[in-house]
């Protein structure tokens, strides 16, 4: 992977995100239309960790006419970004990792966000898109200044309680699964790992494990039956994976310890038939 399009203070824009489904009803400054013009270009000459370039668009809308997503209604959005790939596992994931460093970067310019993935077929999007052999909307990333949340966001934000993450126990671990650590264990990767906590994930099931072994984090996906259901057409909990190496990497990065993701399965006993193994994140020696 080349380079990247967030430049510093990676963690404190991580911090800072969170998803916006209500906008001002007035358009971008010309200054920021015309920088997420310039991160697009950029960001569609990036691979992703598994070398796939994915295509990213951006779309015009007809804001009174756009409802979106299975659980969430996004109001006065300025912009789509659409996330286009083919529906393999390590395209997909390369996708949610492009389209987040561009999330983080609209992030830095207080430009709120919302990640969608549910409900696509939906959109009247499909028929906007020219899409090519084998080619599907994987996602879409709305955006637009914040508003005050409406009390319909509000309801959406307590239903799937996307302020709260999951405690470390649960996500993380040292040797193998049965040895959770807390976040003190390991103060030299507590802050990339705090950094994947903090993803937005699909229905924020943070479907991201870490297993700490050897010197390197062997990244998993726990997955959520109920998410691969045929009706989406796709995994979306591969964008999630996309999301925290995307994370993992540019905080790892930050803090002066460059690194790659490796296919390096340590054959760790899994605790159960839903977890994957995805890729092992190794710091530079
Ligand atoms: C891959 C993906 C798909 C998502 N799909 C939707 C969606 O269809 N509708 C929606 O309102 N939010 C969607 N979200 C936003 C999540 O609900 C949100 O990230 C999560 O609840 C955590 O909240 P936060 O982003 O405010 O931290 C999606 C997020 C991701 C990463």
């Amino acid at each position: 992977m080349g380079c990247t399009v967030v430049e510093n203070n990676i963690l404190e824009i991580i911090r800072k995100r969170s998803s916006v489904r209500t906008y001002a009803d007035r358009p971008l400054d010309p200054e920021d239309e015309r920088q997420i013009n310039e991160l697009l270009r950029i960001s569609n000459e990036l691979s992703g960790p598994f070398g796939n370039i994915p295509r990213l668009e951006l779309v015009p809308v007809n804001r009174e006419k756009m409802k979106t997503g299975t659980y969430g209604f996004v109001k006065n959005y300025q912009g789509l970004i659409v996330g286009i790939c083919r529906n393999f596992r390590e395209e997909i994931i390369d996708l949610g990792y492009r389209l987040e460093e561009l999330v983080l970067k609209l992030t830095e310019l207080e430009i709120g966000t919302c990640w969608m993935a549910g409900g696509l077929k939906k959109f009247p999007l499909q028929s906007m898109i020219q899409l090519k052999d084998e080619e599907m909307i994987a996602a879409v990333v709305s955006y637009g200044y914040p508003e005050k949340k409406r009390l319909m966001e509000k309801a959406i934000k307590m239903l799937i309680r996307s302020n709260t993450r999951k405690a470390w126990g649960e996500l993380f671990f040292k040797g193998d699964f049965s040895h959770p650590i807390e976040n003190d264990d390991c103060p030299q990767i507590s802050l990339c790992l705090e950094a994947v906590r903090l993803a937005p994930s699909a229905s924020n099931r943070q479907p991201w494990r870490v297993v700490l072994s050897d010197g390197a984090a062997h990244l998993y996906l726990q997955h959520t039956p109920a998410l691969q259901s045929e009706r989406l057409g796709h995994d979306i909990q591969y964008l999630d994976i996309g999301i925290a190496m995307c994370h993992l990497q540019l905080v790892c990065q930050e803090l002066g310890e460059g690194g790659e993701w490796y296919l390096e399965d340590p054959n760790i006993e899994l605790p159960n038939d839903h977890i994957e193994y995805i890729a092992t994140f190794r710091t530079k020696q």
